[in-house]
C-alpha cells in the first residue's frame, strides 16, 4: 500500500502533467423537496436540441425527463404515471413533464395534460434500449442519467454507499443528505428492472455484510487498520456476483462486528459504532455479527434483502432480536472465495429478509444447483415436530403463549404431532459409547474451531502485512476478536484434531438419529426441530456486561453450527414490557428457529411462504415494530408521503 502510494508520487514529479483527468463522481439534486443523485455513468443518447423542452426546469443543464418503452397508447399515459408514482418510491409525477414516448407513431413533439395540474412535452424515442423510468437528461449532449433517491441511514447500518459502474465494479455514491453521523444511500428506480427467468432478482435491492469483497470497493471485516492496510479488491467473490447475475443491486456494504466475532454494542465495537435495532425503543443490541444487514432490513423500506453471514449464529441472532426471517443454510452450498473467513468449517452465508419470496429467489440465486427450491412443488411436509428448551406452559407469559401456540398451529398444518426432546438425553441415549456427556463432548469445538483456522487465514497475515507497512507495528483489534484469538493461541495442533473429530461424531450422530433426510424429495426431512430464537426480552445496548471472553458451552444455536443443517428464523409476532429507556410500553419480537435435514434448505422458505399464506404468522415490516409504525428516531417522517 505504502509502495503503491510513493510510486504514485514519484510518477507524478517524472512527469509533467499535461492533461487533467476529469470525471464526475454524480451530482445531487432535490426535486419537490426530495433528494435525489444523478448517476455519472448514462444509459443511452436521445435526439433533443438544446433549446427544447423550455418549460421543464434544470439544474446545470439536468432536466428530468420520463422515458416509457413498450408503445404505450397517449390515452394510458396518466394511469401509468399515477401508477409508477404510487409504486415506485423513486418515481415522482414531476419528472413527467417532459415524456419521451417509444413506439408512438407520431413523429412530433406534444403537449397533453398527464398529471393534473400540469401539462406534459410528449417526445418521440426511437431508443428502444434504454429502460423506462424517471432520468436527468444532460440538455447539452442529449445523454440520459438514471436516478436514485437518496436515504439516510439513521440506524447506522452501513459502512459504505455505492453505486455500480459500466465495467463491473462498484464506487461510492458521492453523495450527503442532511443527517446526524449518518450515510447517504441511494436506490435506483425500480421501474429501470424487470423480473425475467434469467434476472429473478430484477431490481432487488441488496446490502452486503462488510466481509465481502466487492471489485472496486476497500473492504474493512469491521476493522479500521485493516481498511486502511489493503487496496480495493479487484474482483467481486462467486457469492455475491451470483445474486448480481440475477439482478440484485448491491446499495452499499454493511455493518460487521469486527472479524465476525459475536460482540455487544457496549463496549466491544470500539472501532465502528454498533448499528441500532429500530424495534422497541430503538436501544435493544442488534445482535452480531451481521448487524447491519439486521438493523437496515428491519429499518428501511426501501431495502429488500441483506446478505449476512453465520458461524456461530451472525445471521439467527439479528434475525430474531429485529424480528425477521433469517438463514443459516447448510454448509457449504456456494463457495466463500473472496470473504473473510471466520471458520471455513463452519462458515455460511444467508439472507435477513422480510418477505419469503424475495427470500426464494435470493437462495437460488446464491446457492443455485445446490437448492433445491420447492417454490413451485406441493411439499409433503414431515409430520415430526421435535422441540428443544421450548416452554411447556404458557403461565402468564405473553411470549410462552406466542411460542406454544405457533407450535400447535405449525402441527395442525401439517398434521402432526409435536413432541418436546433434550437432546443431552438423546445424546447418552444413542450416541456414540462411552462419549462424555454432551455439553463437555462439545464444549470447546466451537471455540477451537473459529480460533484456530482465523488465527491462521487472518490474523497472521494481517499481522504480517500490517507489520510490514508500519515498522513492525501491530494494528488495533477490539477487545472480543483479541480476546478469542487468544485463547486459540493455547490450543494445540493435535486438540485442534480432536475438535474436528467431535464436529463429525455430533454431526453424523444428529443427521442420523434426530434429523436424518426423507426418502421423499418433496418431503427431504424427516422432521422439523424448534428452538426459541428470541422472547421479546430487553437487551439494552446500554448496559455494561462482562469482559470478553471465550465461546465455550454448547446450546441450541450450536446444533446447525455443527451439525450443517439449515437452520432459519422465522418470526413469530411481538410482546410489550416497560422500557428501561423511554418508561413506556414497547414491542419486541418472539421469533422461533426452525431445523430441517441437511439440504433441505428449500423446504424451510416454503414453509415461511405457506404460513404467511395461511395467516399463521405474518411478513415482518420495517419500523419501531413488527407490524410497522414509527421508529422512535424517526417519529413523524414517512417514506412515502412526501409528495402524496
Ligand atoms: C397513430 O395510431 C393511432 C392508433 O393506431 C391512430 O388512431 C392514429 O391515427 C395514428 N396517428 C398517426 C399520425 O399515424
Ligand atoms: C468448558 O471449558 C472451560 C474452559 O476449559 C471450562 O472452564 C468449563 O468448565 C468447561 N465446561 C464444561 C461443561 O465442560
Ligand atoms: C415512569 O412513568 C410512570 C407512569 O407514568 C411515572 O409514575 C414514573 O415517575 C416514571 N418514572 C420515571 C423515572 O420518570
Amino acid at each position: 500500500m505504502m509502495l503503491v502510494r510513493s510510486l504514485g508520487l514519484s510518477l507524478l514529479s517524472m512527469f509533467p502533467v499535461v492533461s487533467a483527468n476529469l470525471a464526475s463522481g454524480g451530482l445531487s439534486v432535490t426535486l419537490n423537496d426530495v433528494y435525489y443523485y444523478v448517476s455519472p455513468f448514462t444509459s443511452g443518447k436521445v435526439a433533443v436540441s438544446p433549446t427544447s423542452l423550455k418549460s421543464v426546469p434544470a439544474v446545470f443543464g439536468f432536466k428530468p425527463v420520463t422515458v416509457i418503452q413498450g408503445g404505450v397508447a397517449k390515452a394510458d399515459l396518466p394511469s401509468l404515471v399515477a401508477q409508477w408514482t404510487s409504486s415506485d418510491d423513486v418515481y415522482q409525477a414531476a419528472f413527467a413533464e417532459a415524456i419521451f414516448l417509444a413506439g408512438s407513431n407520431s413523429s412530433c413533439k406534444t403537449k397533453t395534460q398527464i398529471v393534473s395540474g400540469a401539462s406534459s412535452l410528449i417526445v418521440p424515442l426511437d431508443v428502444t434500449t434504454i429502460p423506462s423510468g424517471p432520468y436527468f437528461l444532460e440538455m447539452a449532449t442529449g445523454s440520459l442519467y438514471p436516478v436514485y433517491r437518496l436515504y439516510e441511514d439513521f440506524a447506522g447500518s452501513f459502512m459504505q454507499s455505492l453505486i455500480p459502474t459500466p465495467d463491473g465494479k462498484f464506487q461510492p455514491m458521492s453523495a450527503q443528505i442532511p443527517g446526524s453521523a449518518a450515510l447517504t444511500v441511494g436506490v435506483p428506480s425500480r421501474l429501470y428492472y424487470t423480473k425475467t427467468a434469467a434476472k429473478p432478482l430484477a431490481g432487488v435491492r441488496l446490502g452486503v455484510k462488510d466481509i465481502y469483497r466487492l471489485a472496486g470497493v476497500k473492504g474493512s471485516n469491521g476493522n479500521r487498520a485493516w481498511y486502511d492496510l489493503y487496496p480495493a479488491a479487484t474482483y467481486t467473490g462467486p457469492a455475491i456476483q451470483r445474486l448480481i447475475d440475477a439482478g440484485a443491486v448491491v446499495v452499499g456494504l454493511q455493518k460487521t462486528s469486527q472479524f465476525a466475532n459475536g460482540e455487544t454494542a457496549t463496549a466491544d465495537w470500539v472501532d465502528y459504532h454498533s448499528p441500532f435495532n429500530p424495534r422497541g425503543d430503538g436501544y435493544q443490541d442488534p445482535s452480531s455479527s451481521s448487524s447491519g444487514a439486521g438493523s437496515s432490513v428491519a429499518s428501511y423500506e426501501w431495502l429488500d434483502i441483506a446478505i449476512g453471514s453465520d458461524t456461530g449464529g451472525s445471521i439467527r441472532g439479528p434475525a430474531g432480536a429485529q424480528g425477521l426471517f433469517g438463514n443459516r443454510p447448510s454448509h457449504g452450498l456456494v463457495s466463500l472465495d473472496n470473504v473473510m473467513p471466520l471458520s471455513p468449517t463452519l462458515d455460511t452465508p444467508g439472507f435477513l429478509v422480510r418477505d419469503p419470496a424475495i427470500w426464494e429467489a435470493a437462495n437460488a440465486a446464491l446457492y443455485g444447483s445446490n437448492y433445491k427450491s420447492l417454490a413451485s412443488a406441493t411439499p409433503k411436509y414431515p409430520k415430526t415436530i421435535r422441540t428443544i428448551g421450548f416452554p411447556a406452559s404458557a403461565g402468564t407469559s405473553a411470549a410462552n403463549k406466542i411460542l406454544i401456540d405457533f407450535v400447535s398451529a405449525l402441527a395442525t398444518f401439517v398434521g402432526g404431532t409435536v413432541a418436546p426432546i433434550t437432546l443431552a438425553t438423546e445424546w447418552t441415549s444413542t450416541g456414540p459409547k462411552g462419549a462424555p456427556a454432551l455439553a463437555q463432548f462439545l464444549n470447546t469445538t466451537y471455540p477451537t474451531l473459529i480460533t484456530k483456522e482465523q488465527i491462521a487465514l487472518v490474523r497472521e497475515p494481517f499481522y504480517r502485512d500490517y507489520a510490514a507497512a508500519h515498522d513492525g507495528r501491530r494494528p488495533f483489534v477490539n477487545p472480543v476478536p483479541l480476546a478469542r484469538w487468544g485463547y486459540g493461541d493455547t490450543v494445540s495442533e493435535s486438540q485442534l484434531q480432536a475438535q474436528y473429530d467431535a464436529k463429525k461424531s455430533f454431526m453424523d450422530w444428529f443427521n442420523t438419529e434426530i434429523l436424518p433426510p426423507a426418502a421423499d424429495p418433496d418431503q427431504c426431512s424427516s422432521g422439523f426441530v424448534l428452538y426459541v430464537a428470541s422472547s421479546g426480552s430487553q437487551n439494552p445496548r446500554n448496559r455494561y456486561g462482562s469482559a470478553p471472553g471465550v465461546p465455550f458451552g454448547f446450546s441450541s444455536g450450536r446444533i446447525s453450527v455443527l451439525s450443517e443443517v439449515p437452520d432459519s428464523v422465522f418470526p413469530l409476532g411481538q410482546v410489550s414490557s416497560l422500557s428501561t429507556i423511554t418508561n413506556h410500553t414497547e414491542f419486541l419480537p418472539v421469533a422461533v428457529d426452525i431445523m430441517v435435514a441437511k439440504g433441505c434448505d428449500g423446504l424451510l422458505v416454503k414453509l415461511a411462504q405457506d404460513l404467511v399464506k395461511a395467516g399463521i404468522i405474518a411478513k415482518p415490516l420495517p419500523g419501531g415494530t413488527i407490524e410497522g409504525g414509527d421508529i422512535l428516531m424517526r417519529r413523524g417522517m414517512t417514506v412515502m408521503d412526501i409528495w402524496n
